[in-house]
């Protein structure tokens, strides 16, 4: 299940990335060369899936740092990390980091990759580049290890056969590989096991649609696409053993911030006595956050609601709309929560603590 989906282009000059705004009608690379374009297509969801967007910020930031070297002239790589490239270096961090506010990922890639940027503050530029270089392909192959390691415990958490939902996209595209709440799912079918997958669709931008049934039905899952509200009678029915869903960020209590509508998935589990399974590598983790309530929940274009994917509009042009990319789901309905380093569960405070000492 590889998915190469942020990579170096021309020895470091450009990073690619498969454009998710595109699926599944097309699969196309997109090449991005400046900040700006690096920072929209974060925006635009191009590159999209809180892991995912970290490591692209990490490879951004990675070919930025070069271009800015570059800019001093041919001499500009043995120069020696100044203060003024490390403030330049700062400014990068913050602009890209802006771009989206939920995902903790993006920021906690970022904030590493500036931490290497200081480590070589005062040496040539050459020695600080590659070490960005390298410390972004780390970051991947890090997520990487960490979805198989998560994929193998959710997979201890399902029988052969089961029925299972899932909403938004955490697959290999919102990752690096096997993705986090899919990983059970294509890890287990790899090995030859068979379940059935409802795959929400995901409203307003469709990520259940456009991205998690294209990825289920390539690897060969058997999947059934639902509209959102089409959830409870599904688990009504008996059809559905366990719930699995990715994150976005994890505040110190447990509670945890996805894609808009899970929390909703979540209270209909709780309803049908469905184990209702969060997961995501522990840099999704966010310490300084006590609870849910001190996430930042991103709000978006209402064109996203009225207009987009649509052939005419779908609402009168004035009307109000309210349109929040994530909600908080409580960490009481949350049955356990997977990362790469075990299985987290209730009281969390506890486990994730734990987990995050173990290293
Ligand atoms: O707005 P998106 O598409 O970036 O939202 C993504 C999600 O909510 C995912 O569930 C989450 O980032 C986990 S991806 C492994």
């Amino acid at each position: 299940m590889e998915c190469e989906n942020v990579r170096f282009e021309r020895g470091g000059v450009a990073v690619s990335i498969i454009d998710q705004t595109a699926l599944p009608n097309e699969e196309v690379r997109l090449t991005l060369e400046t900040a700006e374009e690096c920072r929209s297509a974060i925006e635009r969801l191009a590159v999209r899936g809180a892991p995912a967007i970290g490591i692209f910020a990490a490879f951004s930031f990675a070919m930025l740092a070069r271009q800015t070297a570059a800019s001093t002239g041919a001499r500009g790589w043995e120069l020696p990390v100044g203060d003024g490239f490390v403030h330049d270096m700062a400014c990068l961090h913050d602009y890209l980091a802006e771009s989206r506010p939920t995902a903790i990922n993006l920021r906690w890639a970022l904030d590493r990759m500036m931490g290497v940027v200081r480590i070589h503050s005062g040496e040539p530029r050459f020695d600080m580049l590659s070490a960005l270089r390298a410390e972004a392909i780390a970051i991947q192959e890090e997520d990487a290890a960490s979805c198989r390691a998560m994929a193998e415990l959710g997979l201890g958490l399902i029988e052969d056969g089961w029925g299972l939902i899932t909403h938004c996209n955490a697959g290999p595209l919102a990752t690096s590989r096997y993705g986090t709440s899919l990983g059970p799912m294509l890890l287990g079918r790899e090995r030859g096991m068979s379940f059935h997958v409802f795959a929400d669709e995901t409203r307003p931008l469709l990520q259940g649609a456009r991205l998690t049934s294209y990825e289920l039905d390539k690897a060969g899952v058997d999947v059934t696409l639902i509209c959102d509200n089409m959830a409870s009678i599904v688990m009504s029915q008996g059809w559905v053993q366990a719930c699995f869903v990715g994150c976005d960020r994890v505040a110190a209590n447990g509670d945890v911030a996805n894609k808009i509508g899970t929390s909703g998935l979540a209270i209909i589990a709780e309803h049908y006595g469905v184990p209702f399974y969060v997961m995501c590598p522990t840099s999704t983790i966010d310490m300084g956050c006590a609870t849910g309530a001190d996430i930042p929940i991103e709000e978006r274009d209402p064109d996203e609601i009225k207009t987009m994917f649509y052939e005419r509009p779908m609402a009168p042009e004035n009307v109000r709309c309210y349109n929040p990319a994530f909600d908080v789901t409580d960490h009481s309905l949350v049955t356990a929560i997977v990362t790469e380093r075990g299985i987290c569960r209730p009281p969390y405070e506890k486990s994730i603590a734990e987990a995050l000492a173990e290293k």
